[in-house]
């Protein structure tokens, strides 16, 4: 199953030798960003193979026209799309007056792509022998400056090998780009303007509709054996939306000769004057220069990896995938900016459309809880405040709420719903949910109530509004029902009294109310302030609980166990380890009503309210449902593996942890889903990292303190994490035989260890056995 061309190292991704079938992989793989751009490792020079061209700015969309079959009332009119950006990182290369293409020279040798996942930077380097006879050697070194976020910069470099070369660099910045996934195959750029003044060119465009202005730029500088020859261009060649300028060198047999290209973008959300800011940026980056902004790249990432980076010994591939998704999490998202988020591919292709899923609040916010300051979970919580009056005008224009009851969109980019699927964008409801608990989650891990009253509680008043006013009386049963709805597991539509949202729809009225209570009392002008400007009257308020008082939840005595929906145990209950493997991966091999009868799970949902609200349920519960609801579970999402690898740790089922843990970690390096050419799944990273820190190290936050219940996997020799918990940083060691705690702060901290309070004092660390 494994793709298994990726090489086991501890602190990168390596691949060797060249394969033409798996470039639009690695592409994906090799990746880089900077929390505001990023860009698929699509090579600089030209490729006549296949290949995925993508770059992508942050916050840079465009809105395309929906297609569908058969439109249905209530379908957003458009698709926010995941934008391909200008490419800035072209440099066409003429040697001896051949093109370089590696599909077309007559052999590739030596090929390797190294991604320096501790330093920030990608290599490519190969031999190569062209047509003409050329024998060079290329090594190119690129990445996207954390400290200065809106540069990149790619040093190329060729050696020829066997005589002396005429080398034309022909480095240029392509505003002409589309989209793979363009529903009408419609241009998305508008060009506006191209400039060049000595070795700078800009190219500034617009997005139609949306009217972001970007201005991509780049500088180049032509250098022998690392000595800068400052050429000016031999002439710009111009289009309305593309510029390339060309030097020329004669290079002697066995000299070093490189082109350092200096690009990226400015952007209309952050400049008024993107051009200007352009030229400003170009000089703050030459004033470092490339060693400088490499060395600065290096200890930006040092300082990312201080605080989260996880090590694992005696498991290469384990400790490779874990700091993989570490990397790629950080290279999507760094919380410096509320109106941001993480999309399901981050910056490595262009799939799923927009950039905001539930997976952000489900599986995302934890890690940056924990490995970050805490300005950053609340950025991303802000980012659902800002967001709230386009929610109640989803639910009120598109689907008929009213009352200022919320729906947040499935997907997102800007507020709107841009996910056109009925049984999806309809009826996939239970994402209010995680929204709320999220807000809840921020609370109990940071301790930081103020959040509440200055934001949350509108939040969770819209949402308790709508899961009101969603469910309905069912006199047969004499309780509250939610009807037609698709859970977390998407291979069933339409179904009813789905348990998971029936639970979360309860929890959250029933938590909205309690805050309101808690806000009344103890921040009484917030109170007034916000029930005033929701308009919430006591009446209201009963009317709420009487729906959460009296939820339906349905259940099987015979089996113990919740039903997924009313109608689960009609289904055809043959385990998934009795299917034919040969009909894996069902949402490939299947017609969807197939699908839609199977008992098959994609991924966790009685299983993901488990996972929530473990501590209202007893370990029995959760193992008889566990072990019902795993064996029907195909795992077919990325967000699938990692709840069921924390469960299978809680439940002891270690040998079942570790193999979820290796699909988590290992899911895009070893492409199980077949699919990591798309790009990579980036929010079910956050998600592994869950699998270690609250899986094998049982962390769980109770009643203002951390609790562990540390467990190894018989494969690893230690492994050590650490967590920001309300601003001490507490670093754990696990190995078989004991956990040592220390704290880097100011404090003592208290904590919990297999049900023992012990004292962490600062420097000092303290062994359990
Ligand atoms: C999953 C959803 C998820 C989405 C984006 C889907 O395959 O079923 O739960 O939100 O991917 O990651």
């Amino acid at each position: 199953m494994n793709q298994d061309y990726i090489k086991p190292d501890n602190w990168s991704i390596i691949e060797e030798g060249f394969d033409a079938e798996s470039v639009k992989s690695s592409e994906s793989l090799f990746s880089i960003g900077n929390g505001a751009m990023g860009q698929r490792a699509n090579f600089e020079e030209s490729y006549t193979g296949k290949t995925f061209q993508g770059s992508y700015i942050a916050g840079i969309y465009y809105p395309d026209k929906t297609k569908v079959g058969w439109w249905k009332n209530g379908y957003p009119e458009y698709f926010a799309k995941v934008l391909n950006a200008p490419n800035w990182i072209g440099i066409d290369i003429e040697i001896n007056g051949e093109n370089l293409d590696m599909n077309a020279c007559t052999e590739v040798t030596d090929f390797r792509r190294e991604l320096n996942m501790k330093e920030g930077w990608y290599n490519r380097s190969f031999n190569a022998k062209m047509k003409n006879g050329t024998e060079i050697a290329v090594n190119v070194t690129r990445f996207l400056s954390i400290t200065l976020d809106e540069v990149g910069i790619i040093n190329y470099e060729i050696t020829p090998l066997n005589k002396d070369a005429k080398i034309v660099y022909k480095p240029y910045i392509d505003a002409g780009v589309t989209n793979e996934d363009a529903n009408w195959d419609e241009k998305f750029w508008e060009p506006l303007e191209v400039k060049h003044t000595g070795n700078e060119a800009f190219v500034t465009a617009q997005t139609f509709k949306t009217h972001f202005k970007v201005t991509t730029f780049m500088q180049n500088s032509v250098l022998e054996n690392g000595r800068n020859l400052n050429l000016s261009p031999a002439n710009f060649d111009t289009t309305t939306d593309k510029i390339q300028s060309s030097y020329d060198v004669i290079v002697g047999q066995g000299k070093k000769s490189s082109i350092q290209k200096i690009g990226g973008y400015t952007v209309s959300l952050n400049h008024t004057n993107t051009l200007t800011a352009a030229e400003k940026v170009i000089q703050s980056a030459l004033a470092k220069g490339y060693d400088q902004l490499l060395q600065d790249q290096i200890d930006a990432w040092a300082k990312i990896w201080e605080m989260s980076d996880i090590t694992i010994d005696g498991d290469v591939k384990a400790q490779q995938g874990i700091r993989f998704n570490i990397f790629q999490l950080n290279q999507t998202y760094l919380g410096k900016d509320s109106r941001l988020n993480i999309g399901p591919k981050g910056f490595t292709g262009e799939k799923y459309g927009g950039s905001t899923y539930w997976d952000t609040e489900a599986y995302c916010i934890p890690f940056y809880m924990a490995t970050k300051d805490q300005e950053v979970a609340r950025n991303l919580l802000t980012y659902r405040y800002n967001h709230l009056e386009k929610a109640i005008e989803n639910a009120e224009k598109n689907l008929g709420f009213k009352d200022g009851a919320a729906l947040y969109p499935m997907v997102t980019m800007n507020g709107e719903e841009c996910h056109n699927e009925w049984e999806i964008t309809h009826e996939e409801i239970h994402r209010n949910g995680a929204i709320a608990f999220a807000i809840f989650n921020y609370y109990r891990f940071t301790g930081d109530y103020s959040y509440i009253p200055e934001k949350g509680l509108e939040v969770l008043i819209g949402i308790a509004r709508f899961w009101h006013q969603r469910a309905n009386f069912s006199k047969d049963k004499n309780q509250y029902v939610i009807l037609g709805v698709t859970g977390p597991n998407e291979y069933e539509n339409n179904i009813n009294n789905n348990f998971y949202t029936n639970y979360i729809a309860k929890w959250c009225i029933d938590y909205t109310y309690e805050q309101i209570q808690k806000v009344s009392l103890e921040f009484p002008s917030d109170h007034k302030r916000i029930i005033e400007k929701v308009k919430l009257a006591e009446t209201e308020l009963q009317e709420w609980k009487k729906v959460a008082d009296n939820m339906y939840f349905p259940k099987s005595e015979e089996l113990g166990v919740y039903l997924q929906q009313d109608g689960f145990l009609d289904k055809d209950l043959v385990p998934v380890k009795d299917l034919d493997p040969a009909q894996r991966p069902i949402n490939q091999k299947w017609s969807w009503d197939r699908v839609l009868r199977s008992p098959y799970i994609k991924q966790a949902d009685v299983l993901q309210c488990f996972y929530f609200f473990e501590e209202h349920f007893t370990k029995e519960e959760l193992k008889r449902n566990f072990e019902f609801y795993e064996s029907f579970t195909v795992h077919e999402s990325s967000l699938s593996p990692c709840v069921h690898s924390i469960q299978a740790a809680a439940l002891d089922k270690m040998d079942m942890a570790y193999t979820f843990y290796l699909r988590t970690s290992r899911l895009d390096l070893d492409d199980y889903n077949k699919e990591v050419e798309e790009g990579c799944h980036i929010t079910s990273m956050a998600g592994t990292w869950m699998s270690i820190v609250e899986g094998f190290g049982g962390m769980r936050v109770k009643n203002n303190k951390l609790h562990f219940s540390p467990k190894i996997p018989k494969e690893w020799k230690a492994y050590s994490f650490k967590i920001n918990f309300r601003g001490q940083i507490l670093k754990v060691d696990i190995n078989h035989y004991e956990t040592a705690f220390s704290v880097d702060g100011t404090e003592d901290l208290t904590i919990v260890v297999n049900n023992n309070a012990v004292v962490v004092s600062p420097y000092n660390t303290v062994t359990v056995k």
